[in-house]
């Protein structure tokens, strides 16, 4: 991290530490509109921070010194910015829907193979929402499972939530990601083996989870249908590794690609958004991708004061390392929105959980914040009161949607004046005086004050759309990128998660051996000697 351009951020963090939110907004009654702004749907109101004029130019100062414009226009035009598996990060030419647009890797124009999947996707898809594409008896399609884990099941089962409204209804969608069997079990419970499509989704076809899975789906549709003939009916692969998944027994003519270059954790508008594409249908999907696409052109060419990913990861930046605020929290005030916080999880923490910097030295500066979040007002009535009055500072983003989907009297009326209330009153708490002059009783007025001084975002957009939805996506996507470029990790590699796959295969061994070798930690060799012994081996 640019440490000049920090220790501004510092100082002025020192010069404001007696002054709140409240004195923010008493001392300028244009807050409001200054520190507010509107992008690809969203309006971000960030007033309720701990900021003022002269804290966000030196915010925006540590953008500039950290190269961020350079680092932008490296991503967006195909530089292999993932350094340690040298790959470029074009997860925005998935999106890019300027017709003329060309981005190169490695002296290859990207975009044609781009548009080549997605209208193969888009007539597939229709093939299947049609009856066209029919079940190995005939029968159409009613069921579809997508089978895959981390970001080749996270994203698509956000957003096939979130887009609900837009979904076939008379289709019904399954995600099977845990290698838990119950995961597997109780979905095909649900389902009739001739009407399911199996879509295994995994971009290497390796992982452990998802192929172990996809196996057991096989064998129990091979069971159900009478003929390995019904597998090439019922299941098609997404994936990056045309021959692991002919190895599977999957024709990779019913295979849809993606490219190396597409992060796990960024490939929801590539070809793993295939059962949401069914799901919503290949127009809806397209506006899905307009969504992503206004919010990256605003990114790329808004002017850091001004561009709303560039402010979201400031603030973040502010907080995590100037307040030592270790997590923020994603509120989303809609139903559809329910799984957005933990899509999020992987999108944030698997991209800057890292302790070492670009040049492989430890950082000296935390990074990668954890991010959590519930829907409201579910939240309210479990976990707030430590946002209120607890002894961590935790930034939250609020989200919601004026209008709503399913109006029913008067509930989205309540349901958006809890959400503004909550901000409002993280913002500027309650006094001892005012506790007075509610009448309170003394002895309980330290318990009913509220500090305050909790800063929030509030981003609205008019109605949740597959738009709304892709820009919102987008506007994170990017916030993250923005923090791993100030903070000078790699935020699109993921070795972190490599040791538990690979000591994973040795124990499973040893679970499982006639002879187990034992030669683990004491722990770990008694745990294991525990299972054994349960399931009688
Ligand atoms: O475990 C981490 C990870 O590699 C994620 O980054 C990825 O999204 C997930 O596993 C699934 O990988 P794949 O799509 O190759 O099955």
């Amino acid at each position: 991290m640019n440490s000049a351009a920090w220790e501004r951020v510092d100082e002025l963090i020192d010069k404001n530490q007696n002054k709140t939110i409240k004195d923010y907004f008493a001392e300028d009654p244009e807050r409001a509109q200054r520190f507010s702004l509107e992008a690809a749907g969203w309006f971000l109101d960030y007033s309720k921070n701990r900021i003022d004029a002269e804290m966000m130019k030196a915010l925006v100062k540590l953008a500039e010194k950290s190269d961020l414009k350079a680092e932008i226009e490296k991503m967006f035009t195909g530089k292999k910015i993932n350094a340690t598996e040298d790959r470029a990060v074009l997860h925005t030419a998935l999106r890019n829907m300027d017709p003329k647009a060309k981005i190169k890797v490695d002296g290859k124009d990207v975009m044609p193979g781009v548009r080549k999947v997605l209208a193969a996707m888009g007539d597939f898809s229709d093939t299947v929402r049609r009856g066209v594409w029919r079940g190995f008896t005939g029968k159409r399609i009613k069921y579809v499972v997508n089978i895959g884990i981390g970001g080749s099941d996270l994203g698509p089962v956000m957003a096939n939530l979130a887009l609900t409204p837009y979904t076939k209804r008379n289709m019904k969608f399954f995600f099977v990601s845990n290698v838990d069997s119950t995961h597997l079990a109780e979905t095909l419970r649900e389902i009739k083996a001739a009407e399911t499509l199996f879509i295994v989704a995994s971009k290497t076809f390796t992982t452990q989870e998802t192929m172990s899975n996809a196996e057991a789906a096989k064998d129990w549709l091979v069971q159900q249908l009478g003929s390995k003939k019904a597998v090439a009916k019922h299941f098609v692969a997404l994936s990056t590794a045309a021959d692991e998944v002919s190895k599977f027994g999957i024709d990779v003519k019913n295979m849809f690609g993606f490219w190396d270059w597409v992060g796990g954790r960024y490939s929801l508008p590539s070809a793993i958004g295939l059962s949401l594409m069914i799901a919503i249908g290949r127009n809806n999907y397209k506006k899905l991708l307009k969504g992503y696409y206004k919010m990256d052109r605003h990114f790329r060419t808004a002017r850091f004061e001004r561009n709303m990913p560039v402010i979201l990861a400031l603030l973040g930046i502010l907080y995590h390392n100037g307040y030592g605020a270790e997590s923020y929290s994603v509120l989303p005030y809609d139903q559809y929105l329910s799984r957005f916080p933990a899509y999020l999880q992987q999108m944030d923490m698997e991209s800057n959980g890292k302790c070492v910097d670009k040049n492989g030295e430890p950082v000296t500066y935390t990074t990668g914040p954890i991010e959590w979040g519930e829907p409201g007002t579910n939240g309210q009535h479990s976990f707030y009161q430590l946002i209120h009055q607890g002894t961590h500072l935790i930034p939250c983003d609020f989200i919601g949607c004026s209008v709503t989907h399913n109006p029913i009297g008067d509930l989205h009326d309540k349901l958006m004046a809890n959400l503004f209330a909550q901000t409002e009153a993280l913002a500027f708490g309650k006094t001892a005086e005012e506790c007075e002059k509610e009448g309170v009783e003394k002895k309980l007025i330290p318990f009913k004050t509220f500090e305050g001084n909790k800063p929030t975002n509030t981003l609205l957009c008019e109605k949740l759309t597959p738009e709304t939805l892709g820009a919102l996506v987008a506007l994170y996507e990017h916030k993250v990128f923005v923090q791993g470029v100030i903070w000078n990790v790699y935020s699109y590699d993921q070795w972190g998660v490599q040791l538990g796959k690979v000591l994973a295969k040795g124990v499973l061994a040893d679970l499982t051996a006639k002879k187990p070798s034992m030669k683990h930690d004491a722990s770990t060799n008694q745990l294991i000697a525990r299972y054994r012994k349960a399931v009688g081996r």
